[in-house]
């Protein structure tokens, strides 16, 4: 399986994976595809940070991290949002989505990124090091449950003094 970047010839078809991987999602509210757009236009957009998973010649998942800020007391901190991960049915349970996200990780660091925050299940998650944001102090600006709002330091301590409201759902 490689990971590179999405390409814009790939839009549509990014637009069609995702509107279908989240039909199967545990949660969705039906409009992650127009979503991934939104995100693909606005100033937050890291073309290198949008990813797709290739398997013989066929798109097999894709991610996006964007920039995203906690706002709160002691300024406004950047991070990024992993938001949404989509892997097409017939190949979930092979480490696309693994892969999607650790290889995010190793490029986002690179960038010097120091951490991201994700609205998801906490059951998938866990796994990859994130943990509540509550327990940080980082709250979203409206009422998703805040065991589903989490975050992942990507350098130790980095959320050290962190709290505040993220600003991106
Ligand atoms: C979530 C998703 C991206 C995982 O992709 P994947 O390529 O199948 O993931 P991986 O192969 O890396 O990991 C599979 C593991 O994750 C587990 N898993 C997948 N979704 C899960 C969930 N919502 N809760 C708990 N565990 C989950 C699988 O049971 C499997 O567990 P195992 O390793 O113990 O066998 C994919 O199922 C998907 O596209 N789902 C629909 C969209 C969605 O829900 N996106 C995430 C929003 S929070």
């Amino acid at each position: 399986m490689i990971i590179r970047c999405e390409r814009p010839e790939e839009f549509p078809e990014i637009y069609d994976l995702v509107k279908v991987a989240f039909q199967t999602a545990k949660v969705s509210n039906g409009n992650e595809q127009d979503f991934t757009d939104e995100l693909r236009a606005g100033s937050g957009y890291i073309p290198e940070l949008a990813l797709v998973a290739e398997e013989d010649g066929r798109l097999a998942g894709h991610i996006m991290f964007t920039k995203a800020h906690i706002v709160g007391d002691g300024g406004r901190f950047e991070t990024l949002l992993l938001a949404p991960v989509s892997v097409v049915l017939e190949y979930r349970n092979k480490g696309a989505g693994s892969g999607l996200i650790t290889e995010g990780f190793r490029r986002a660091t690179g960038m010097g990124f120091e951490s991201v925050l994700l609205v998801g299940d906490p059951a998938y998650y866990h796994r990859f090091g994130f943990v509540t944001a509550a327990s940080f102090g980082i709250k979203p600006k409206n009422d998703i449950p805040e065991q589903y709002v989490m975050v992942r330091e990507l350098v130790p301590d980095a959320l050290c003094g962190v709290s505040g409201t993220a600003d991106c759902f």
